[in-house]
């Protein structure tokens, strides 16, 4: 039905989503626009396996650690990446997003690994055979062990470096990636750092201190170092600059951008900590991602502020695994506000549920993916929705327990298994309606 509202919501959206993006036609309240990206994430340390050369995979070796048991043989995706993508095939995606692992192409400082520049090719040429746009992020946290030996992210030659790996990278195989990610969620750890226990700090810190000794150097930084975040931040957000400037080089047509987690925070009653706490949260990175060509959002929680804090969840909202309320309209409300943030287009690069029981998934993905179509309604330019996870996976520190795949996986013959969910989900993306 033609009304105001509508007819400046579609104005808008025509007007904010690019080129590569761009819809042919109105769609209908139940239909997605024509070329919306459906697809499944993940990650290399959390799939690959024996990602030896991380900091990591040292990390999870360490005493004391903060892993609850070590990534291993994680789904063995190094060897078994075809399978991935003949799964995500199967679902009738249209794009796979996935992480180039750099601690594997350049595993000592300068030396770039040919064997696995080839390896990583293959995979984006794979994807291409199939028919699924590559989406690749270049830093999904794990970062070479020399390059945390030396202080990480603090190191003032940090962006630099991560400037040299992108443009590597986009020399060997640039030309068959559709959509790069620079950094993943690097505003987690300043969320992390605002929300976790000063015991928490005080353990990551210990982690830390038996890794430098280990390695003889004063300043091992890496994996969850969110005690350390304000002194890596200064040079993340230049590594993204110069990260994304590195790969516009090479291809000035790829959309390029970063993916940041943002909750669905809502104020409650007076003096409501809200906007504090976006600030803390999404502030730096907000003004850091003006300009790009799109914004990755994901998201996974609600946060209700009132003056003094998060409040609990009411009681009766079905609850994830780590016992946190999911409610369906969470990624359209995180959505919406990054994109009047950021006046960016938004990409959902990560959004799925902590659960064992797939019934939860089946029953709330619908629900969410239903209010993410009521906002792009409303005017706000959406251009996918790419689900996390496509298999259960190494789930950084509390190890394989939380499941938020698509498919399970044989911990020892590396089976992958759709779940019911995954069917769902297909449905949806082969006809791009709800
Ligand atoms: C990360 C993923 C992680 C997911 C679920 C996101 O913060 O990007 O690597 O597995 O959340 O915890």
């Amino acid at each position: 039905m033609f009304n105001r509202r509508n007819f400046i919501a579609s104005s808008v959206a025509m007007m904010a989503v690019p080129a590569w993006a761009a819809t042919a036609s109105a769609p209908s309240k139940r239909t997605f626009p024509k070329g919306f990206h459906w697809g499944a994430a993940t990650a290399g340390h959390q799939i690959e396996g024996n990602n030896v050369n991380s900091d990591f995979w040292v990390l999870e070796h360490t005493k004391p650690t903060l892993f609850s048991e070590p990534s291993g043989d994680a789904c063995n995706s190094l060897i078994l990446w075809a399978a991935d993508l003949d799964l995500a095939k199967s679902m009738g995606l249209n794009c796979y997003r996935f992480s180039i692992e750099w601690s594997r192409i350049e595993p000592a400082p300068g030396q770039f690994s040919i064997a696995m520049l080839d390896h990583y090719k293959r995979v984006v040429a794979g994807c291409r055979q199939r028919g699924l746009t590559p989406m690749v992020t270049f830093n999904h946290w794990t970062v070479p062990v020399w390059f945390a030996a030396q202080g990480s992210w603090t190191h003032p030659d940090a962006p630099d470096l991560f400037a040299r790996y992108c443009d590597r990278v986009m020399r060997y195989f640039g030309d068959l990636i559709g959509v790069a990610f620079t950094l993943n969620e690097p505003n987690g750890l300043l969320i992390a750092r605002a929300m976790v226990p000063p015991q928490a700090i005080a353990a990551q810190k210990a982690m830390l201190v038996a890794a430098s000794r280990a390695h003889g150097v004063d300043n091992f930084i890496g994996g969850p170092a969110f005690g350390e975040i304000h002194n890596m931040l200064p040079n993340m957000l230049k590594a993204h600059k110069l990260g994304k400037s590195a790969i516009k080089a090479a291809r000035s047509d790829l959309p390029v951008g970063a993916t940041l987690a943002v909750a669905d925070d809502q104020a409650a009653g007076p003096g409501s900590k809200r906007d504090e706490m976006r600030k803390i949260f999404y502030g730096a990175w907000i003004d850091n991602v003006k300009g790009d060509d799109f914004v990755g959002v994901q998201n996974y929680v609600r946060n209700v502020w009132d003056a003094k804090g998060k409040l609990p969840d009411p009681a009766g909202v079905p609850l994830s695994s780590e016992g946190q309320g999911i409610y369906p309209s969470s990624l359209a409300g995180a959505v919406r506000y990054v994109h009047e943030a950021t006046g960016l287009p938004v990409m959902v690069t990560e959004h799925g549920y902590y659960i064992t029981d797939d019934k939860i998934r089946i029953s709330q993905l619908p629900l969410a993916l239903a209010e993410l179509k009521r906002v792009m309604d409303d005017g706000v330019p959406v251009l996918g929705y790419i689900h996390w996870t496509l298999i259960d996976n190494f789930e950084w520190v509390s190890g394989f327990a939380p499941k938020l795949g698509l498919a399970s996986v044989d911990p020892k013959t590396f089976v992958r298994t759709p779940k019911p969910s995954a069917a769902v989900f297909a449905a949806i993306a082969r006809r791009n309606s709800l």
